[in-house]
């Protein structure tokens, strides 16, 4: 039997995540993963059993100089900030699950782990259990990758299985995704697409080599799809699925977006239905590959936490090959997405300068199909999600 080497950890965070990650250390004791000290914000959420070492005050973890490896699956972004540049400003090792707090700081906690030598490890960031970030920062690291695309967004997912596949509605589904403990504390991360667009932002990081902020990439969520979208993909043999989307044509240019988009029965990302997530890798030389798993939840993501833990003790983290070589993979906005656009009958689309290809009519409101710049998109989204209008994209 294989004896694992002692390790003492400081965790931040008790919910759904952080309860997933310490029951499994429970479960397993042979991985020798001691949990020296838990630290949590709020009292009444957390019913700590007696034995547990439960504090409230940060320091009790970062400034205790034996506790080197640090776990944290906070909820508050700027919290996981602060213990995030103090583990690795320290050259210790963080695990963490929060996506947002890493999206919006890469290119500063890259930085961070450049000039300190710390560890980060965060495969439960982006795709829950699917070991993604691993496979792109290793498998593919010398690889050129085409397209990545993905199912990232456990929540919306389950609430468009719930539409297409039972007949739920949008409220029912979200709630179900709430109970189950899927969703983000605030719902409109998960439904607007915000969640999906952090955990892409890593993603690229690791496919292609080049760090974007969040809040330079298009985004919209599923909450204006209606019933004349699900009824017209119904009929035309689609399912609606959020999308994170990044691609990179023979010009260097890199394309990214998350939204909604029609899928086909032959995609592979058609059949991810409730919490789960797939992710589609297109190689130049792998061709096509397809990853499918659980997207959300306490045990999945708890199990990407702790395989992160085992990690960290063998390894120094990921390598980021592409981040380090020279690049030729530029962030583009000015490219062409073929799209549906849905609006009211009496609004004006003529802003979106869209290169109409066919019109259809509904009952209370009328849709285009044809081409647009993904920066008129970007530019008028405020506009859009103000009037309503329900963007589709065509993969
Ligand atoms: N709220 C997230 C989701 C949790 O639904 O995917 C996992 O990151």
């Amino acid at each position: 039997m294989i004896t694992e080497t002692e390790l003492n950890i400081g965790l931040f965070g008790y919910g759904v995540v952080g309860k997933g990650f310490y029951n499994l250390i429970q479960l397993h004791p042979e991985l020798a993963i001691n949990t020296q000290q838990i630290v949590v914000k709020h009292e009444a959420n957390h019913l700590l059993d007696e034995n547990q070492n439960l504090s409230y005050e940060a320091n009790i973890i970062l400034a205790d100089t034996n506790l080197k490896t640090v776990v944290e699956v906070i909820n508050n972004n700027n919290d996981a900030l602060a213990i995030a540049k103090k583990v690795l400003g320290d050259g210790n090792t963080l695990v963490t699950a929060n996506k947002r707090m890493l999206a919006e700081n890469f290119e500063e906690l890259y930085a961070l782990l450049k000039s300190n030598g710390g560890k980060l490890f965060y495969e439960a960031s982006s795709a829950a259990s699917i070991p993604i970030i691993k496979i792109l920062d290793e498998y593919f690291a010398n690889e050129n990758i085409h397209s990545v695309e993905g199912i990232l967004n456990g929540t919306s997912n389950y609430i468009l299985s719930g539409i297409f596949n039972q007949n739920l509605n949008y409220n029912q589904a979200l709630k179900q995704a709430q109970e189950l403990g899927f969703a983000e504390s605030d719902p409109t991360l998960d439904v607007e697409g915000l969640d999906a667009l952090n955990k892409l932002v890593i993603i690229n990081a690791h496919a292609f080599g080049v760090i974007v902020k969040p809040t330079d990439v298009f985004n919209y969520g599923i909450t204006r799809i209606g019933n004349d979208d699900i009824l017209y993909a119904k009929n035309n043999g689609f399912i609606i699925k959020l999308v994170a989307h990044a691609s990179v044509n023979i010009q260097g240019k890199l394309l990214l977006y998350v939204a909604p988009q029609f899928v086909k029965s032959s995609e592979q990302l058609y059949h991810v239905n409730a919490e789960n997530n797939g992710v589609v890798v297109n190689a130049e030389f792998s061709g096509e590959q397809f990853y499918y798993g659980k997207g959300a939840g306490s045990k999945p993501t708890g199990a990407a936490v702790l395989a992160d833990v085992i990690s960290s003790k063998k390894s120094n983290g990921y390598g980021y090959t592409k981040l380090r070589k020279q690049n030729f993979i530029k962030y583009d906005i000015f490219q062409q997405v073929k799209v549906y656009v849905r609006y009211n009958k009496n609004i004006d689309i003529d802003l979106l300068e869209l290169d109409i290809e066919e019109n259809l009519s509904f009952e209370n409101s009328r849709a285009v199909k044809g081409k647009i710049y993904l920066n008129k998109l970007y530019e008028y989204k405020n506009w859009l999600e103000s009037n309503d209008i329900s963007v589709i994209i065509f993969s």
